[in-house]
């Protein structure tokens, strides 16, 4: 059964099927040790893992077990990374997600936005029950990205990645379809410092 990788649209980011065209923003991307940091594997340092990349999408999306999808900003179009949504188990009704942004696009809520439009349009389309995700322990941003849009902290994979020889854990985080809520505003993040009174005007 094929799995139509979908056209989404959010206030500020367009999530669409990735083309040959994203190769070279996706290998850039992928090769960045910063970006890379707390993913499963190291960074590419061949191009023509970008090339495979692309054509997995089209496989997964024929094989209908998941979708991958570029994500731009509407404004510019400028490429903001991927999300994904894949593993998809129609029998268990589950799924994994994951994403992955540019350097330069973190800390606007982008991730959020673009997680939030392909859980959406999943739980809408695919009748999902249960949605997984795994994050590295050390990587707060994406427990963050991932506690924003509902997922609750289910436990430990003690030792789950060996990258180069760095040894390191893996939290597990699933999303149950009674506690999905599309359109909730996000988990307060800590309240800011209280910002200082201005000082009076002198008076003369
Ligand atoms: C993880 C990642 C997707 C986050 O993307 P993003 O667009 O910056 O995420 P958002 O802006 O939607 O949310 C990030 C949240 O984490 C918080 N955060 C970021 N870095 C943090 C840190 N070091 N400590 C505490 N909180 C942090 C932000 O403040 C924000 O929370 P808030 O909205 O409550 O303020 C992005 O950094 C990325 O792609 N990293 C590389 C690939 C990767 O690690 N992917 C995930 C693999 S599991």
């Amino acid at each position: 059964m094929t799995l139509a990788t979908p056209t989404l649209h959010t206030p500020r980011l367009r999530l669409r099927p990735f083309v040959e065209g994203d190769a070279d923003r996706l290998y850039a991307l992928h090769s960045s040790a910063r970006v890379m940091r707390y993913w499963d594997s190291p960074p590419w340092v061949e191009r023509a893992r970008a090339g495979r990349f692309v054509e997995r999408c089209r496989e997964m999306a024929e094989e209908g077990t998941g979708v991958r999808v570029a994500v731009d900003r509407a404004s510019d179009g400028a490429f903001v990374g991927w999300c994904c949504l894949v593993e998809w188990n129609p029998v268990y009704r589950s799924a994994s997600l994951g994403y992955c942004l540019d350097e330069a696009m973190w800390g606007h809520g982008y991730a959020t936005e673009a997680a939030r439009a392909l859980l959406t349009w999943a739980f809408d389309t695919l009748d999902l029950n249960r949605v997984q995700a795994e994050a590295d322990t050390r990587n707060v941003a994406s427990a963050r990205v991932l506690e924003k849009v509902g997922f609750v902290r289910e436990g430990t994979l003690r030792e789950d990645c060996v990258v180069d020889g760095e040894v390191s854990d893996s939290w597990v985080f699933g999303l149950i379809r009674r506690e999905w809520q599309p359109s909730a505003a996000p988990a307060p993040a800590p309240a800011p410092a209280p910002t200082p009174a201005p000082a009076p005007a002198p008076v003369r």
